[in-house]
Protein backbone atom coordinates (compact mmCIF):
# COMPACT_ATOMS: atom_id res chain seq x y z
CA UNK A 1 0.00 0.00 0.00
CA UNK A 2 1.44 3.63 -1.07
CA UNK A 3 2.09 5.47 2.05
CA UNK A 4 -0.27 8.53 2.85
CA UNK A 5 1.23 11.81 2.36
CA UNK A 6 0.95 14.25 5.40
CA UNK A 7 -1.70 17.03 5.02
CA UNK A 8 -1.20 20.23 7.52
CA UNK A 9 -4.62 22.26 6.44
CA UNK A 10 -5.06 25.40 8.19
CA UNK A 11 -8.81 26.80 8.97
CA UNK A 12 -8.91 30.61 9.21
CA UNK A 13 -12.45 30.60 10.58
CA UNK A 14 -13.86 34.22 10.48
CA UNK A 15 -10.84 35.27 10.80
CA UNK A 16 -8.85 37.43 7.56
CA UNK A 17 -9.28 40.76 5.90
CA UNK A 18 -7.17 42.52 2.79
CA UNK A 19 -4.46 42.62 5.30
CA UNK A 20 -4.27 39.10 5.99
CA UNK A 21 -2.75 38.60 2.19
CA UNK A 22 0.56 39.47 3.29
CA UNK A 23 0.54 36.85 6.29
CA UNK A 24 -0.40 33.86 3.68
CA UNK A 25 2.09 35.65 1.37
CA UNK A 26 4.74 34.51 4.12
CA UNK A 27 3.13 30.90 4.16
CA UNK A 28 3.39 30.50 0.29
CA UNK A 29 7.03 31.55 1.25
CA UNK A 30 7.73 29.60 4.04
CA UNK A 31 6.85 26.52 2.19
CA UNK A 32 10.04 25.69 0.50
CA UNK A 33 10.99 22.60 -1.13
CA UNK A 34 12.23 20.96 2.00
CA UNK A 35 8.30 20.93 2.91
CA UNK A 36 7.09 20.47 -0.58
CA UNK A 37 8.81 17.05 -0.56
CA UNK A 38 7.25 15.80 2.59
CA UNK A 39 3.70 17.40 3.17
CA UNK A 40 0.81 18.94 1.70
CA UNK A 41 -0.57 22.07 2.42
CA UNK A 42 -3.84 23.60 2.88
CA UNK A 43 -5.57 27.37 3.89
CA UNK A 44 -9.29 27.33 4.40
CA UNK A 45 -9.60 31.41 4.26
CA UNK A 46 -13.24 33.12 4.97
CA UNK A 47 -14.97 33.19 1.55
CA UNK A 48 -13.93 36.89 1.00
CA UNK A 49 -10.71 36.01 0.26
CA UNK A 50 -10.76 32.51 -1.55
CA UNK A 51 -10.27 34.08 -5.11
CA UNK A 52 -7.53 36.51 -4.08
CA UNK A 53 -5.64 33.41 -2.15
CA UNK A 54 -6.20 31.09 -4.91
CA UNK A 55 -4.17 33.55 -6.90
CA UNK A 56 -1.31 34.57 -4.38
CA UNK A 57 -1.31 30.45 -3.83
CA UNK A 58 -0.39 29.68 -7.76
CA UNK A 59 3.47 27.85 -8.09
CA UNK A 60 3.39 27.66 -4.47
CA UNK A 61 1.86 24.40 -4.20
CA UNK A 62 -0.62 24.88 -1.09
CA UNK A 63 -4.11 24.12 -1.73
CA UNK A 64 -6.91 26.64 -0.89
CA UNK A 65 -10.65 24.84 0.48
CA UNK A 66 -13.66 26.96 1.25
CA UNK A 67 -14.92 26.49 4.87
CA UNK A 68 -18.92 25.55 4.72
CA UNK A 69 -20.86 24.94 1.02
CA UNK A 70 -24.16 24.70 0.19
CA UNK A 71 -25.82 20.99 -0.62
CA UNK A 72 -27.42 22.54 -3.38
CA UNK A 73 -26.07 23.55 -7.14
CA UNK A 74 -27.81 26.86 -7.39
CA UNK A 75 -31.18 28.47 -5.74
CA UNK A 76 -32.46 30.40 -3.62
CA UNK A 77 -30.36 30.35 -0.27
CA UNK A 78 -29.38 33.92 0.48
CA UNK A 79 -25.79 34.16 1.85
CA UNK A 80 -24.45 30.26 1.17
CA UNK A 81 -21.99 29.64 -1.68
CA UNK A 82 -22.77 26.29 -3.78
CA UNK A 83 -19.44 23.85 -3.90
CA UNK A 84 -19.34 25.11 -7.88
CA UNK A 85 -18.82 28.33 -6.46
CA UNK A 86 -16.20 27.75 -4.30
CA UNK A 87 -14.44 25.58 -7.10
CA UNK A 88 -14.62 28.32 -9.25
CA UNK A 89 -12.61 30.62 -7.15
CA UNK A 90 -10.02 28.12 -7.56
CA UNK A 91 -10.15 26.48 -4.03
CA UNK A 92 -9.50 22.38 -4.47
CA UNK A 93 -11.41 21.51 -1.61
CA UNK A 94 -14.17 22.20 1.17
CA UNK A 95 -14.28 21.72 4.69
CA UNK A 96 -17.96 20.07 5.93
CA UNK A 97 -19.31 19.47 8.90
CA UNK A 98 -16.79 21.42 11.30
CA UNK A 99 -18.31 21.17 15.15
CA UNK A 100 -19.09 25.31 14.60
CA UNK A 101 -21.43 24.73 11.70
CA UNK A 102 -23.00 22.13 13.58
CA UNK A 103 -23.61 23.92 16.31
CA UNK A 104 -24.13 27.46 14.94
CA UNK A 105 -26.16 26.38 11.98
CA UNK A 106 -28.00 23.35 13.44
CA UNK A 107 -26.47 20.98 10.62
CA UNK A 108 -27.23 17.36 10.95
CA UNK A 109 -25.20 14.61 9.90
CA UNK A 110 -27.67 14.04 6.90
CA UNK A 111 -26.93 17.74 5.64
CA UNK A 112 -23.49 17.18 5.59
CA UNK A 113 -23.91 14.04 3.59
CA UNK A 114 -25.16 15.99 1.15
CA UNK A 115 -22.56 18.82 1.36
CA UNK A 116 -20.08 15.95 1.02
CA UNK A 117 -22.05 15.01 -2.28
CA UNK A 118 -21.84 18.40 -3.37
CA UNK A 119 -18.23 18.85 -2.86
CA UNK A 120 -17.79 15.44 -4.80
CA UNK A 121 -19.93 17.08 -8.12
CA UNK A 122 -17.93 20.47 -7.92
CA UNK A 123 -15.02 18.13 -8.41
CA UNK A 124 -13.76 19.09 -4.52
CA UNK A 125 -12.32 17.14 -1.75
CA UNK A 126 -14.13 17.21 0.91
CA UNK A 127 -13.00 17.50 4.34
CA UNK A 128 -15.40 16.05 6.65
CA UNK A 129 -15.15 16.78 10.56
CA UNK A 130 -16.19 14.35 13.13
CA UNK A 131 -15.51 14.92 16.85
CA UNK A 132 -17.17 14.42 20.64
CA UNK A 133 -18.44 17.11 22.92
CA UNK A 134 -16.85 17.03 26.23
CA UNK A 135 -19.88 15.56 27.85
CA UNK A 136 -19.58 12.47 25.49
CA UNK A 137 -15.78 12.57 26.24
CA UNK A 138 -16.26 12.23 29.94
CA UNK A 139 -18.96 9.71 29.45
CA UNK A 140 -16.63 7.32 27.84
CA UNK A 141 -18.98 7.34 24.35
CA UNK A 142 -16.18 8.85 21.90
CA UNK A 143 -15.45 6.18 19.83
CA UNK A 144 -19.76 5.26 19.21
CA UNK A 145 -20.02 9.09 18.73
CA UNK A 146 -17.42 9.01 15.88
CA UNK A 147 -18.61 5.46 14.35
CA UNK A 148 -22.08 7.20 14.29
CA UNK A 149 -21.24 10.68 12.52
CA UNK A 150 -18.81 8.51 10.28
CA UNK A 151 -21.69 6.53 9.27
CA UNK A 152 -24.44 8.97 8.96
CA UNK A 153 -21.85 11.93 7.62
CA UNK A 154 -20.63 10.07 4.38
CA UNK A 155 -22.07 8.54 1.08
CA UNK A 156 -20.88 5.66 -0.73
CA UNK A 157 -18.11 5.91 -2.81
CA UNK A 158 -15.27 7.78 -0.28
CA UNK A 159 -11.90 7.35 -1.68
CA UNK A 160 -8.54 9.05 -1.23
CA UNK A 161 -8.64 11.07 -4.10
CA UNK A 162 -11.90 13.28 -2.80
CA UNK A 163 -11.88 12.59 0.95
CA UNK A 164 -10.19 13.71 4.18
CA UNK A 165 -11.63 12.87 7.63
CA UNK A 166 -10.71 15.41 10.31
CA UNK A 167 -11.27 13.93 13.80
CA UNK A 168 -11.95 17.24 16.36
CA UNK A 169 -12.95 16.54 19.95
CA UNK A 170 -15.25 19.73 20.51
CA UNK A 171 -13.56 20.14 24.00
CA UNK A 172 -9.94 20.49 22.36
CA UNK A 173 -11.09 22.88 19.91
CA UNK A 174 -9.35 26.29 21.00
CA UNK A 175 -9.21 25.14 24.88
CA UNK A 176 -5.32 24.52 25.01
CA UNK A 177 -6.52 20.85 25.36
CA UNK A 178 -5.74 18.16 24.03
CA UNK A 179 -6.30 14.06 23.98
CA UNK A 180 -3.86 11.81 25.28
CA UNK A 181 -1.82 10.58 22.31
CA UNK A 182 -3.05 7.11 23.47
CA UNK A 183 -6.67 8.56 23.22
CA UNK A 184 -6.01 9.99 19.59
CA UNK A 185 -4.34 6.84 18.48
CA UNK A 186 -7.38 4.94 19.60
CA UNK A 187 -9.82 7.42 17.91
CA UNK A 188 -7.70 7.05 14.66
CA UNK A 189 -7.29 3.69 14.33
CA UNK A 190 -11.36 2.87 15.09
CA UNK A 191 -11.83 5.64 12.74
CA UNK A 192 -9.42 3.76 9.62
CA UNK A 193 -11.31 0.48 10.74
CA UNK A 194 -14.99 1.60 10.23
CA UNK A 195 -13.83 3.51 6.93
CA UNK A 196 -12.06 0.13 5.50
CA UNK A 197 -15.21 -1.89 6.45
CA UNK A 198 -17.26 0.11 4.89
CA UNK A 199 -15.32 1.33 1.39
CA UNK A 200 -12.31 -1.56 1.03
CA UNK A 201 -9.04 -1.08 0.14
CA UNK A 202 -9.65 1.78 -1.24
CA UNK A 203 -10.31 3.54 2.20
CA UNK A 204 -6.66 2.98 3.47
CA UNK A 205 -5.93 6.23 1.39
CA UNK A 206 -8.45 8.54 3.10
CA UNK A 207 -6.15 10.85 5.16
CA UNK A 208 -7.36 11.00 8.80
CA UNK A 209 -6.28 14.53 10.24
CA UNK A 210 -6.20 15.62 13.97
CA UNK A 211 -7.80 19.02 14.80
CA UNK A 212 -8.32 20.62 18.32
CA UNK A 213 -5.64 22.80 20.02
CA UNK A 214 -2.75 21.98 17.67
CA UNK A 215 0.75 24.21 18.48
CA UNK A 216 4.06 24.11 17.45
CA UNK A 217 5.21 22.82 20.96
CA UNK A 218 2.50 19.84 20.58
CA UNK A 219 2.88 19.03 16.90
CA UNK A 220 6.41 16.68 16.90
CA UNK A 221 4.34 14.36 19.47
CA UNK A 222 0.52 14.69 17.85
CA UNK A 223 1.51 14.16 13.72
CA UNK A 224 4.00 11.03 15.14
CA UNK A 225 1.15 9.24 15.87
CA UNK A 226 0.12 6.03 14.57
CA UNK A 227 -3.16 7.01 12.26
CA UNK A 228 -2.59 10.70 12.33
CA UNK A 229 -1.43 11.71 8.60
CA UNK A 230 -1.64 15.17 9.52
CA UNK A 231 -3.58 17.87 11.14
CA UNK A 232 -6.32 20.32 11.14
CA UNK A 233 -5.01 24.00 12.89
CA UNK A 234 -7.18 27.04 13.89
CA UNK A 235 -5.61 29.46 15.36
CA UNK A 236 -2.10 29.00 14.64
CA UNK A 237 -2.47 28.56 11.11
CA UNK A 238 -3.00 32.27 11.58
CA UNK A 239 0.65 33.01 11.14
CA UNK A 240 3.30 31.94 9.03
CA UNK A 241 5.27 31.52 12.28
CA UNK A 242 3.67 29.37 14.00
CA UNK A 243 1.67 27.46 10.99
CA UNK A 244 4.92 26.80 9.18
CA UNK A 245 6.60 25.18 12.71
CA UNK A 246 3.66 22.62 12.61
CA UNK A 247 4.22 21.36 8.93
CA UNK A 248 8.29 21.30 9.86
CA UNK A 249 7.36 18.57 12.19
CA UNK A 250 7.21 16.54 9.43
CA UNK A 251 11.43 17.27 8.17
O1 LIG B 1 -10.80 23.31 12.33
C1 LIG B 1 -9.73 23.56 13.20
C2 LIG B 1 -10.13 23.66 14.58
O2 LIG B 1 -11.44 23.57 14.91
C3 LIG B 1 -9.12 23.61 15.63
O3 LIG B 1 -9.01 24.88 16.14
O4 LIG B 1 -7.86 26.73 17.23
O5 LIG B 1 -8.07 24.52 18.39
O6 LIG B 1 -6.53 24.75 16.46
P1 LIG B 1 -7.79 25.24 17.13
Amino acid sequence: MAKRRPLVAGNWKMNGVKASIAEFGRICEGYDHALRAKVDLLVAPPATLLSTLAVVALGSRIAIAGQDCHPNPNGAHTGDLSAEMIADTGASAVIVGHSERRADHGETDARVRAKVEAAWSAGLTAIVCIGESRDEHIAGRTLQVVRHQLTASLPEGVTGADTVIAYEPIWAIGTGLTPTTHDIAEVHKAIRHALVARFGAQAQAVRLLYGGSVKPENAGEILSIADVDGALVGGASLKADTFLPIARAYL
